[in-house]
């Protein structure tokens, strides 16, 4: 692109796109980066430098890597043929993808299409809500969400959302959600003990006998906590929030919009923890990108409670997402999932998850700074500390520093971003599911080179 053109598209971005997540004021200044090109794993900005982006489109969306042109065509071709109609009507791409996708995940059985992780979630939540309504008048309508975990930016999503920061000024919410404590040992007084995991998955019943098990009806979880700080469940955590929601009749809700789809390794998060879920939510990495869709997966056992009888006017799931009916999202996550399957990605996954991870515990010799070292496959963090021995969390200003040098080595880190109050402080990683060896030294060396380029 020539420098006038450069300059006036910038100049259009500057005066008119109100960006996602930013203070606009030092944009002004600087101008926003502008993302125009991409193959694998690197972007081009819009002047032609080159990234090696660790974040998968910076929110651990792209996870075949970009510049895929057979996801391109398949689009394509189904969009000349048939674009949209209401999914109130089927199509080809929405029933071929259904079908692959409950394959890999025995105990569910049925997929409901709209077009964002708040929007799945929100779905459940319906869910949940109208089946407490045909079934008990209304009464077992509470949500249990977790603190740390992020479920959406709508109004009711943030209502199920642990971050405070995310949900300050936004308020007020929808009643009926309830919060319970987050299962991360290293934050936690008695994160060391054996049973770490059976006591944090133990609040939640503390919690459901508080509120009254006649008033709970799910319990929304990540399955391995994302922006609230990468956080793995620790042994035996699943399980009892399992056996918990069994005894008092809760439904399991878990939202993959991030794990699922390859990213820790197997096609979803739950599936490292033995839990069945009733609803499984997911978004980003469902075609990676390339087409905005999302699904809400539910048991069929769940699917049934809403086949009322016709004369019953109202017990149907009464809902729809207009671009739930786009079939662009179909095609492409039809060919996002054979791709994963052809190349063998979660196999790659769990080999680079692995080589990564034992990266970062090396960098967490080398610099204290790093507190804890933790994550599943291609979905790691790094928690940074003022001291290791007191933990005390450094600034966001720290990790927002080591982010800015990386970008300036030409590697795009993540880090968690004005959502916890006092703990955003974990830099994040979430290449995608295609990365070599050699990406991940380049990220690490990155990440050295940052920490040590922090004054003293
Ligand atoms: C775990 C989780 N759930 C839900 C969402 C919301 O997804 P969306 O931004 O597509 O609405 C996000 C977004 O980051 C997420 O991380």
């Amino acid at each position: 692109m020539k420098p006038n053109e450069i300059s006036d598209i910038v100049n259009s971005d500057k005066s008119h796109v109100w960006h996602h997540l930013s203070q606009h004021k030092p944009m002004q200044e600087t101008g926003p980066m502008m993302i125009v090109e991409g193959k694998g794993m690197r972007v081009k900005d819009i002047n032609g430098r080159e990234y090696l982006d660790a974040v998968s489109g910076g929110v651990w969306t792209v996870n075949v890597g970009y510049g895929r042109e057979s996801i391109a065509n398949a689009v394509r071709d189904q969009l000349t043929k048939m674009c949209y109609f209401a999914n109130s009507a089927g199509s080809i791409p929405g029933a071929q993808f259904a079908e692959k996708l409950i394959n890999k995940m025995p105990g569910l059985n049925r997929v409901y299409y709209s077009n964002s992780g708040s929007e799945a979630n929100e779905k459940g939540f319906k869910l949940v809500r109208q089946l407490s309504h045909m079934k008990n008048d209304g009464k077992k309508h509470k949500i249990i969400y977790r603190d740390r975990d992020y479920h959406g930016t709508t109004i009711t999503a943030l209502s199920a959302t642990g971050q405070a920061q995310r949900k300050d000024q936004y308020g007020p919410y929808t009643p009926g959600f309830v919060e319970m404590p987050h299962c991360l040992a290293y934050r936690s007084p008695n994160g060391g003990d054996s049973d770490f995991g059976v006591q944090a998955a133990g609040e939640l019943e503390k919690i459901i006998l508080r509120e009254g098990p006649d008033t709970v009806g799910s319990v929304c979880l990540e399955p391995i906590t994302a922006g609230g700080g990468v956080i793995v469940p620790p042994e035996g955590y699943f399980e009892t929030i399992q056996e918990i929601c069994t005894k008092y009749g809760v439904l399991i809700h878990i939202d993959e919009v991030v794990c699922g789809m390859g990213r820790t390794g197997k096609w979803f998060g739950y599936q490292h923890f033995g839990v069945k879920p009733d609803i499984v939510t997911m978004a980003k990495g469902v075609a990676s990108g390339y087409a905005a869709i999302s699904v809400t997966a539910t048991t069929e056992d769940l699917f049934k409670e809403f086949l009322a009888d016709p004369s019953d006017k109202m017990g149907y799931f009464r809902d729809i997402s207009t671009f739930g009916g786009c079939t662009a999202g179909p095609a492409a996550a039809l060919e996002n999932m054979r791709i994963i399957e052809e190349e063998n990605l979660l196999d790659n996954v769990t080999k680079m998850g692995h080589y990564t991870l034992d990266r970062l515990h090396e960098l967490q010799q080398k610099h204290p700074i790093i507190g804890d070292v933790r994550g599943k496959g291609l979905f790691l963090g790094a928690d940074l500390v003022k001291d290791p021995k007191t933990r005390e969390p450094v600034d966001e200003s720290v990790a927002a520093a080591i982010a800015a040098d990386c970008l300036k080595q030409g590697v795009m880190i993540g880090r968690t971003n004005r959502s916890l109050n006092d703990y955003n402080n974990t830099l994040c990683l979430s290449p995608a599911l295609i990365c070599t060896k050699d990406d991940i030294d380049e990220i690490i060396t990155a990440i050295d080179n940052a920490i040590t380029n922090l004054p003293s």
